[in-house]
Parts: C-alpha cells; sequence; structure tokens
C-alpha cells in the first residue's frame, strides 16, 4: 500500500500575519511544483499557523500546492465557549485540516482523549483532515508503558469513529521527550511505535483502512534527520515544530520526504 506523505508544519504560537505570508511565500520559492503532489511521489504540503493569521496564510498560499490548517478546533458549532473556534468558521477561513489532541494542549491547556475524540468527530463531519495526535512522556517510556499510553490515546481517541470517517483522519505520533528538545527518536524507535500504532488501527478498522492511514512523526525532526525517519516502512511523513519556521529547513524536509521510500 502506497501512502502520499504529508508534510506538516506546526508553527505552534509563532508567526504574525505578515511573517506569516514572508514565511509561506519564502516556501512556495522553493518547492517543487506540487500541482501533482501523491501521484510522482511529491507530498503533500502543510502549514499550521495561530488562529488569527489564517486568513492571511490562506491568502499567501492561495494558487500553490501549500494547504493552511488549524491547530485545534472546537466540537460544538456555535455558542458560548469563549476562546474556542469551530469547524465552520475554519471551513470558511479556508482550513482543510486540523491539528487535535496536541501534547501542549493535553499538558497545558487540559485536554483529554474524550476532548480529542469530539474534537475529532466535528473535524470529520465538516470535511476537515484531523491530524490526530498521540505520544508517551520520557517518564512513560522509561517506565516501559509506552505501548500502553499510545494505544489508550488511539482507541479513545478515535472511539466511534467509522473505516469511512479515517479516510479524513492523519495520526501523528509525537514522543513528548522529543518535542522542541533536539533529542529526536531513532529510525527503529519511531518506527516501532508506528507500526504498533497501524497494529491496533487493524484491529480497530480492519486491514484496508489500516494501511490507508497515514502516520506521522513529530519531534525535533529536521532537514540532517528527516531522511531516515521518513524511510521508515511506517513513517508516512512528519509534523514539524521549529524546523517548520524556516523555509530552508522546511523545503529541506519535504524535499527528503519526495526522494522516501
Ligand atoms: P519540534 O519539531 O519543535 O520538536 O516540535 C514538534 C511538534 O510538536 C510538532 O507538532
Amino acid at each position: 500500500m502506497s501512502r502520499c506523505k504529508l508534510i506538516a508544519g506546526n508553527w505552534k504560537m509563532n508567526m504574525t500575519s505578515a511573517e506569516g505570508s514572508q514565511l509561506v511565500e519564502a516556501i512556495k520559492e522553493l518547492l517543487p511544483d506540487g500541482s501533482d503532489a501523491c501521484q510522482s511521489g511529491v507530498p503533500e504540503v502543510l502549514v499550521c499557523p495561530p488562529f488569527l493569521t489564517i486568513g492571511s496564510v490562506v491568502n499567501a498560499a492561495r494558487g500553490s500546492c501549500v494547504k493552511v490548517g488549524a491547530q485545534n478546533i472546537h466540537w460544538e458549532e456555535s455558542g458560548a465557549f469563549t476562546g474556542e473556534v469551530s469547524a465552520s468558521m475554519l471551513n470558511e477561513a479556508g482550513c482543510t485540516h486540523a491539528i487535535i489532541g496536541h501534547s501542549e494542549r493535553r499538558q497545558y491547556f487540559a485536554e483529554t482523549d474524550e476532548t480529542v475524540n469530539k474534537r475529532t468527530k466535528a473535524a470529520v463531519k465538516a470535511g476537515i483532515v484531523a491530524v490526530v495526535c498521540v505520544g508517551e512522556t520520557l517518564g512513560e517510556r522509561e517506565s516501559g508503558i509506552t505501548n500502553d499510553i499510545v494505544e489508550r490515546q488511539i482507541r479513545e481517541g478515535l472511539k466511534g469513529l467509522t473505516p469511512a470517517d479515517m479516510e479524513k483522519i492523519v495520526i501523528a505520533y509525537e514522543p513528548v521527550w522529543a518535542i522542541g528538545t533536539g533529542k529526536v527518536a531513532t529510525d527503529e524507535q519511531a518506527q516501532e511505535v508506528h507500526a504498533f500504532i497501524r497494529v491496533i488501527l487493524t484491529d480497530m478498522f480492519g486491514e484496508a483502512t489500516s494501511g490507508a492511514i497515514r502516520i506521522l512523526y513529530g519531534g525535533s525532526m529536521k532537514p540532517d534527520n528527516a531522511k531516515g525517519l521518513l524511510a521508515q516502512k511506517d513513517i508516512d511523513g512528519g509534523l514539524i515544530g521549529g524546523a517548520s519556521l524556516k523555509a530552508t529547513d522546511f523545503a529541506a524536509i519535504v524535499n527528503a520526504a519526495s526522494q522516501g521510500k
């Protein structure tokens, strides 16, 4: 089963509208022609700016292969939910994807498997691709419970979804200890968890669906380690933080993905 790679930048709380637009302009200059992305081995490319700057980044990306996503999404359509943004608002703004359940949301903003599940369902219903994040902390890895944690996050986060829904879902495995630390998982460590995630997905949704789901790696992915990670059998792209803020680094990772498996 050949899966089209996806290289996604999570800008986190970085980049003003002006800076974000400039970054996308610079990325566009450096990217291969993505009009036939997924046909000729060119990956899909996504950037996820902060909510407020989505409009200007969508404008900057217009006419190019760069897609724009959000970093969160609320499960209700509208109402008294101060500080939240709904799926229809994201659709209207031109977002095609939304990151859900990032470990920083779980750690600092009380995100749980249950809220991840609600957000994921809302995204799918609205036709927005949900990039659902899972991953263990350093303590969990050292206690030997990585698989238990990841399995719980996958089973609870995707509870109630159908194989058809899974066409609108991408998984991102982001070991918390590798995020922003410069400590990247080795190719083998990452592949081992990705393969395990695919086993869980097969159990939940069947082999054909599981084989089509893209599983991204995130955590200190950089131009110099991307190629090895992206060559792994079950690694179908990257969710990139720090290195997505520099056009040359981000484009180099896209390039590494173009030459992968
Ligand atoms: P870094 O690439 O900065 O480690 O961040 C990874 C991440 O959290 C992407 O969502």
